[in-house]
């Protein structure tokens, strides 16, 4: 089977896209780099590409007039890199229907909560306001709604009363680290069938 490409789409630390780059360069996944593409001229992935000798791009969004010419911007690098796989990383703007439609099946986003519970932004923060006593993490398929997608992997994580907004994120991104680069084994290994509303994993 091809080796699949995998870009990227950040907007901050990029911590989830190293642990996945890393593990692409070490050959446990089996896949290729792509491209790294950010909305934030600031984000530290951008910095960390070349490290892995992959093209990082600041695609700046108050250059567009809209929403749809900006992910336009985004799909032609990406298809220049010969994109298999998009891994939305830590990336903060809802994608369009315009561009889920062109990689549907194809653009797994990571999540900092136990969807669908807390979805949208500063999901650790919601559910300590919440008082849940179990959180967690979700890889899942992107699809036209906010956080809304096939659940591929889930990982709970529990809050004590001693817990922290910061407390909480890091044990959620610990296990963050997990699951992401294990769903884009899987789907690097062609493994991930969405049926409906399920993922599943042969
Ligand atoms: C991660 O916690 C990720 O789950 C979250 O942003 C952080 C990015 O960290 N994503 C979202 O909240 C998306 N709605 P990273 O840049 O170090 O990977």
């Amino acid at each position: 089977m091809k080796k699949k490409v995998v870009s990227f789409l950040v907007s901050g630390r990029g911590s989830n896209f190293t642990v996945v780059a890393k593990k692409i360069i070490s050959g446990e996944i089996d896949a290729r780099l792509g491209v790294v593409i950010s909305d934030n001229g600031k984000a530290k992935a951008l910095e960390i590409a070349p490290d892995f000798g992959m093209g990082s791009f600041f695609v700046d969004p108050a250059l567009y007039s809209s929403r749809k010419d900006h992910e336009i911007a985004m799909e032609k690098l990406l298809n220049e890199h010969r994109t298999d796989l998009v891994v939305a990383a830590g990336y903060m703007r809802i994608l369009s229907p315009y561009f889920v439609g062109k990689f549907r099946g194809r653009i797994i986003n990571i999540h900092p909560a136990l969807l669908p519970s807390f979805p949208g932004a500063e999901a650790q923060n919601q559910a300590l306001k919440y008082g849940v006593k179990i959180t967690g993490c979700t890889a899942h398929f992107i699809d036209e709604g906010t956080d809304t997608g096939p659940i591929i992997l889930q990982a709970a994580v529990h809050i004590h009363e001693e817990d922290t907004l910061t407390s909480l994120s890091v044990k959620i991104l610990r296990e963050e680290h997990r699951i992401l680069p294990l769903a884009v084994k899987y789907f690097c290994e062609g493994r991930l069938k969405i049926v409906g509303k399920s993922v599943v994993i042969k």
